[in-house]
């Protein structure tokens, strides 16, 4: 299997533990992992117990014997504060959309804030600063207030005529684990203005700990979403609430694919590994991300790059600047344009796919040994003036 070479296009033909392999016969390691979907890694232990699930059917469309089982996972282990009816779908956005249309049910009130530098997928509304951004009306981006992230400034915009405030625990396009008092003061500030608090866990839910973000920070949402690595590799969306949010009456949840047995038996496998932490254990997985960042920063130091990783857990990013940055303003102002892009390309030649994201999600198939090698081929990539 050739390693490396120029690839005339990225079409993979089979995904298997951190590796990928394109139709053109090229072997490279995997550090997007289906967007951080895939924490144990590709054609995992569970792959073959979720396929029986094909047999046995994969689309009901009424009450499956997983969806319990979830629910009662959930509430029992991951979020007890929170009520044990989820209300499940099929994407990350969804699940973010239907978190939105709760809060302003329940609330009553329509304007949501939400950060600059955030991601919560592609509903209108969402999209204001993102360069493909056409065909979404004013009048929805007016119903979103846009709010500085990391940046004490944003308590003065976050007033009790919004219905709630959504935010990632900890931001892709800046990830760090200094965001704790941010994320506390604005729990915090919520509280005392009457906004609800959802915390959008997609990225980080199941990823940064059992718990997410909120278990590693210590900070309590009152609506949480999550997605990607909830569905073992399946689409999933789910939604999860107080329990006198969630029973707010007349609210639209409803869909042809929402909590299908197919997703619903891989959410079950997933968390049930989490629970025994037989596939999946935290602390290799920070052990890995905690590597990836050390080495690299002593490397990047040494050879004074204007380069850094930064990161939380097993979730990274390297950013071309030698500079702190505090949120994704910081990093576009002292990044060079297009940095990213053209060192994604540079790794991929070499062997790495990076994700146009610019993400590096280490999953359970990502042993120290595979790391230590894309270290080597980082450093490698960056021979040569930066
Ligand atoms: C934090 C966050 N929210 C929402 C989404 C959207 O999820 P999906 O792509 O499943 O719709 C993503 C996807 O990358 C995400 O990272």
């Amino acid at each position: 299997m050739q390693r490396h070479g120029r690839l005339k296009s990225m079409i993979v033909k089979r995904a298997y533990n951190c590796y990928i392999e394109s139709d053109e016969g090229v072997k490279l390691i995997d550090t997007t992992m289906g967007s951080g979907a895939q924490i144990i890694g590709h054609n995992n232990e569970l792959i073959g117990e979720i396929a029986k699930q094909v047999e046995r059917g994969t689309i009901y469309t009424i009450p499956n014997c997983h969806t319990e089982r979830v629910n009662s996972y959930l509430k029992e282990h991951i979020n007890p504060t929170l009520d044990e009816q989820y209300i499940f779908c099929n994407s990350g956005t969804e699940a973010n959309m239907r978190a939105i249309r709760l809060a302003r049910a329940y609330t009553g009130k329509n304007l949501v804030g939400r950060f600059h530098g955030g991601w919560h997928g592609g509903l209108d509304g969402f999209l204001e600063e993102h360069p493909s951004n056409r065909g979404v009306p004013k009048e929805v981006n007016d119903l979103f207030r846009v709010l500085p992230y990391n940046d004490d400034r944003c308590f003065e915009k976050i007033t009790k005529d919004m219905a709630a405030v959504i935010i990632e625990p900890v931001q892709g396009s800046n990830p760090r684990s200094d965001i704790k008092e941010f994320l506390q003061k604005l729990r915090d500030h919520c509280t005392k203005v009457g906004v609800l608090l959802i915390f959008d866990e997609i990225m980080t839910g199941f990823r940064l700990s059992a718990k997410g973000g909120s278990g590693v920070f210590g900070i309590l949402p009152d609506i949480v979403t999550y997605g990607k690595v909830l569905g073992g590799g399946f689409p999933i969306g789910a939604v999860g609430a107080r329990t006198e949010i969630v029973k707010t009456q007349g609210v639209f949840y409803g869909g042809t694919f929402s909590a299908n047995p197919l997703s619903m038996c891989a959410a079950k496998l997933i968390l049930e590994t989490i629970i025994d932490e037989k596939h999946i254990q935290y602390d290799k997985l920070n052990r890995v991300g905690n590597l990836f960042r050390d080495e690299l920063n002593e490397f990047f130091i040494a050879e004074e790059k204007k380069m850094r990783v930064i990161g939380c857990g097993p979730l990274n990013r390297i950013i071309f600047t030698d500079k702190f940055i505090r949120n994704r303003e910081d990093r576009d102002n002292f990044e060079p344009e297009n940095a990213q892009k053209e060192f994604s390309d540079k790794l991929r030649e070499l062997g790495v796919f990076v994700n146009g994201n610019g993400l590096y999600h280490f999953s359970m198939s990502h042993t120290t040994e595979v790391v230590e090698e894309l270290i080597g081929i980082i450093k490698q990539g960056c021979r040569g003036p930066s």
